[in-house]
């Protein structure tokens, strides 16, 4: 892979996603490690991650906002307040913010951020092995060049859409929450298993290699999941006893009940008032 960049780039917290972001940027060779600097109130974990991937790191937020052009900011969004000012302060504002915070829309970023193209991204738990779904929105100052550097970022640790900002709350509801409800039903399928006599250990590891396999199958074949659900039913057999048991059971509506439930939840969020 070529650098796109060799534009600095530092990370505000280096937590579980920033992480994530740094070891595929660097495993990649999207970027040196000698241009990522991670900041982060623990010296332990700052330790960590220099060991780990060869950045540079700081406890100062200042020092590396000095210091990078691109900035990531992968706090928790209750710290956003705090570590605005320490952003702000210099005279020489980033080139680029990227925020991951959930639930913080473009419009506080771009107030708090006022001399910088923002960019907002809602990437996902499965980042974290490389197969996330990350979904970006554009600030009103970002161009072309921006957009292109946040889609490589997130590339690195999967796929990437660009969407209006308007639809984050339905994102957040689908591909956000959408891995723990889809956890719940690989547990649920390996209680099944064990429920016919399978040994644990055996029936959650089938119940995973089924889902994985089964979203790679739709995924590489760009199959339609009801085509693929009728290839495996036969007639009279047993995989469509199985789905009228499922028909019986409401288990379509549960899903879509559950991504609803945390798209209004996501929405209900942001009225909140600020912590
Ligand atoms: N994990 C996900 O799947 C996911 C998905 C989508 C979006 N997000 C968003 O990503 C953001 C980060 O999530 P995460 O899971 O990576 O959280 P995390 O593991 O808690 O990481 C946040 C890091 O920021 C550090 N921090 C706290 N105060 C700071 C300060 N003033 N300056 C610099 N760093 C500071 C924390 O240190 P301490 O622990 O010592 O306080 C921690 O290491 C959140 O806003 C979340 O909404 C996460």
């Amino acid at each position: 892979v070529i650098p796109l960049t060799l534009a600095p780039l530092g990370f505000i917290g280096g937590g579980v996603m920033a992480e994530a972001i740094v070891a595929r940027l660097v495993g990649s060779g999207l970027y040196a490690p000698e241009l990522i600097t991670v900041s982060d109130p623990s010296v332990e974990r700052l330790q960590l991650l220099e060991q780990a991937y060869g950045v540079s790191t700081t406890p100062r937020n200042q020092e590396l906002v000095a210091r990078v052009s691109h900035l990531v900011l992968a706090i928790k969004p209750q710290v956003l307040n705090a570590i605005a000012p320490e952003v702000s302060a210099l005279a020489q504002p980033p080139a680029l913010v990227i925020s991951i915070l959930a639930g913080t829309p473009l419009a506080r970023l771009e107030s708090l951020f006022p001399k910088s193209p923002v960019i907002r991204a809602m990437p996902n738990t499965p980042a974290t092995v490389g197969v996330g779904m990350t979904v970006i929105a554009l600030g009103s100052q970002v161009g072309e060049q921006e957009r292109g550097i946040a889609e490589a970022i997130f590339q690195c640790v999967g796929e990437v859409l660009c969407l209006e900002e308007s639809y984050l709350d339905a994102v957040t509801g689908l591909s956000g929450s959408g891995p723990a409800f889809v956890a719940v039903a690989v547990e649920a399928l390996a209680d099944a298993g064990v429920s016919v006599g399978l040994p644990r250990a055996v029936a959650l590891k089938l119940a995973t290699q089924t889902v994985r396999g089964t979203a790679e199958l739709i995924h590489q074949g760009e199959l339609h999941p009801a085509l693929l659900k009728d290839r495996v039913a036969s007639p009279g057999g047993t995989t469509i006893a199985g789905l009228v048991a499922l028909e019986q059971a409401n288990f379509r509506h549960a899903l879509i009940a559950a991504v609803q439930a945390a798209y209004h939840r996501s929405r209900a969020l942001a009225q909140l008032p600020e912590a």
